[in-house]
C-alpha cells in the first residue's frame, strides 16, 4: 500500500527545517548502509550522531503522532529516529530493498515493515529525484510537495532517480507496525476510514459501535509486538 499523507509538516515548519539543514554539515550517505545499498547509493546524509538530526527527527515524529491518517495507516509500535538526506549534482539511489531488521539505540531491534519519506523540498526546485516504488501493479513514481509524506512497504524494491538540478532534501525513517501483514493493515485502514465516514454522515449509532468493535477485534487478533 502506497499512501500519500498531505501536510504532515506546514510550510513554516518546512522553511525553518530547511534553513537549518541547508547550513548543516552533510556526509556521504554510504556510511549508513550495508554492502548492497553502498553499491547503488549516491547521496548525502546528516551524521547519525548529529544533534540536528535528533532535534528535527523528534519534530517529524511529533507531527506523525498528531496526524490521524499516519497513525491509522501505520499502527506504529516502534519507529527508527528519522534521518535526513540530500540528493544533488546527479545524486541517486539505485534499486534496493531496505534492511529487514535495524538496531535501535536502546539495544532493541526494529523490523522494518513500513518506510516513510517526508519531502522537504518543493518539486519545482529540483529536477529528477522521483521515488520509484515497484509493487505488484508496476512502478509508481512519486514526487510530492514539501511537507507531504509517502508511506510504502519497506519490502518493496525502490529507487530515487538522479537529481540533475537543484537539491532534493527529505527525512526518512522506518516503522515496525503492530500489524505485520500489509494486506491486513490495508483492511484495517479501509475499515477505519469507512467507520469515520459513517460516523460523520450521521449513521445509526448502534451500527457504528458494532463496526468499531469489529475493527478492534480484528486489531486484537492481528497485532503483535
Ligand atoms: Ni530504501
Amino acid at each position: 500500500m502506497l499512501l500519500h499523507i498531505e501536510n504532515l509538516l506546514d510550510a513554516a515548519t518546512v522553511a525553518r527545517m530547511r534553513a537549518r539543514l541547508d547550513a548543516a554539515g552533510w556526509i556521504d550517505g554510504r556510511e549508513t548502509v550495508g554492502l548492497q545499498g553502498a553499491r547503488v547509493k549516491r547521496n548525502q546524509q546528516l551524521p547519525d550522531t548529529s544533534p540536528l538530526r535528533t532535534e528535527l527527527g523528534r519534530e517529524v515524529l511529533a507531527a506523525c503522532a498528531r496526524h490521524p491518517l499516519f497513525h491509522a495507516a501505520t499502527l506504529p509500535v516502534k519507529i527508527l529516529p528519522p534521518r535526513f538526506n540530500r540528493y544533488a549534482d546527479g545524486g541517486s539511489y539505485g534499486a534496493h530493498v531496505d534492511g529487514a531488521v535495524m538496531a535501535l539505540a536502546d539495544g532493541t531491534q526494529l523490523r522494518s515493515d513500513i518506510a516513510c519519506t517526508v519531502l522537504l523540498a518543493e518539486p519545482g526546485n529540483y529536477t529528477g529525484g522521483e521515488l520509484v516504488i515497484e509493487d505488484t501493479w508496476g512502478e509508481h513514481a512519486v514526487k510530492l510537495p514539501a511537507g507531504d509524506a509517502i508511506v510504502y512497504p519497506a519490502s518493496s524494491l525502490h529507487r530515487v532517480e538522479p537529481v540533475t538540478h537543484g537539491a532534493r532534501v527529505a527525512a526518512f525513517f522506518w516503522i515496525q507496525s503492530l500489524v505485520r501483514d500489509e494486506s491486513r493493515r490495508r483492511t484495517l485502514l479501509q475499515l477505519d476510514t469507512a467507520i469515520r465516514q459513517l460516523d460523520a454522515g450521521g449513521a445509526d449509532g448502534a451500527a457504528v459501535k458494532q463496526l468499531t468493535g469489529v475493527y478492534h477485534n480484528l486489531l486484537r487478533q492481528w497485532s503483535e509486538t
